[in-house]
């Protein structure tokens, strides 16, 4: 049986339910690949930075988590501790690292420099991060194939929703005209939450109290998140460079709550659409609220739900659609991007 292992570099909502995940997945793993995994550290920024000779028991780590989830992780093994993730990356002796850091929608940094850090030492990288991929994805590719190794982010856009690996396994030698979603979980909750009845202010709350919207959610409501997310679709599927810089960007911050309403009322909806479209050798992309009618497959998307429709010289169009989501969601596409490493 092969070993691998598996470090990982930020652990808060998705490191760690990536962690339970992985403990719940273990014997599937073994069963299915013959491979079985062992964690040789952990590093966060403020809950200490643990790096192991021997394999650290994670299951004993998850648990003392579970008791108190702001334990110090440096007070668990007797070993001297390290501060910093670059000489954490160096010496962790991963063959995968896991990279969980907050996104930086300005320029990815420092996530873009862990992540070259790894790559460039040998090691597999999986990120649910959006900031390394959207503002350097080519040359983070180029680094990964240099050094043979891989560079995955099932997660970045629509959690464990297949799309990546899609177009990578599934789907060979087909060229993606257009791409439109509703891809902010928060504005659409908004949107849904408003026509159902509540102000602006109650609708933004209520996404806070289920804990989608950030207590400042700026990057939602002025489309911030959405342009990341598209700009990222179009680098990675469309074979161009966009950053969230250029993309087109209106928010939903202008809608007044009776236009929401009056939409409703006479069978329509607003929805924050994302498009990105090839004409000829350009790529328009764009974020922007759109008044949808029944016939799109937009308007059926409530709440917390996303939806993405690619339309190929091939296929037609082909939609994808994800309920639910959340930390264990996310944490799904980075342990199926781990097991698409381990396979190959
Ligand atoms: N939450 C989701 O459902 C979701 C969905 C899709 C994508 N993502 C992306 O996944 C990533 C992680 O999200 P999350 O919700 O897990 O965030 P989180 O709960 O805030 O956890 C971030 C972790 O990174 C650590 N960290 C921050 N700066 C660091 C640094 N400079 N060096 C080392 N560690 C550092 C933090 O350390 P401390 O614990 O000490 O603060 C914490 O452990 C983000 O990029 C996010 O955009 C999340």
């Amino acid at each position: 049986m092969k070993s691998y292992k598996i470090a990982f570099l930020g652990f808060g909502n998705v490191g760690r339910s990536l962690a339970e995940l992985l403990i719940r997945k273990r014997q599937e793993i073994i069963d299915d690949y013959d491979v079985s995994f062992s964690v040789s550290g952990i590093c966060t920024k403020n809950h200490g930075c643990i790096l192991i000779n021997d394999d650290l028991d994670i299951d004993d780590v998850m648990n003392k988590i579970k008791v108190d989830p702001d334990i110090d992780l440096n007070t668990l093994t007797g070993l001297p501790f390290i501060t910093d993730p670059v000489e954490f990356i160096h010496q962790c002796n991963a063959d995968v690292l896991f990279e969980n850091t907050p996104v930086n929608y300005d320029t990815g940094e420092p996530a873009v420099g862990f992540i070259k850090t790894a790559l460039n030492s040998g090691i597999h990288v999986v990120t649910a991060n959006k900031g390394p991929v959207v503002h350097a994805y080519h040359e983070l590719s180029q680094i990964a194939n240099l050094n043979g190794v891989k560079f995955y982010f099932e997660s970045t856009v629509m959690d464990g929703a297949p799309i990546f690996s899609l177009f990578r396994e599934a789907l060979p030698v087909i060229n993606v005209r257009r791409i439109k979603g509703v891809l902010n979980s928060t504005t659409n909750l908004i949107l849904s939450r408003i026509e159902m009845g509540d102000s602006f202010d109650e609708a933004i709350k209520y996404a806070q109290s289920i804990g989608i919207a950030e207590t400042d959610p700026s990057g939602d409501i002025d489309g911030w998140d959405a342009s990341v997310k598209i700009a990222e679709l179009a680098t990675v599927l469309m074979g161009i460079r966009v950053k969230p810089q250029d993309v087109i960007r209106k928010g939903i911050r202008d809608l007044k709550v009776d236009q929401i309403r009056n939409a409703r009322e006479s069978g329509k909806r607003w929805k924050l659409v994302c498009s990105a479209t090839r004409e000829y050798n350009q790529v328009s992309v764009s974020v922007s609220p759109e008044l949808v009618d029944a016939g799109s497959p937009l308007f059926l998307i409530d709440g917390t739900t996303s939806i993405v429709v690619f339309e190929s010289d091939v296929l037609g169009k082909l939609s994808i659609i994800e309920e639910d989501p959340g930390p264990h969601t996310t944490a799904y596409g980075c342990l199926a991007d781990f097991i698409n490493i381990i396979r190959n």
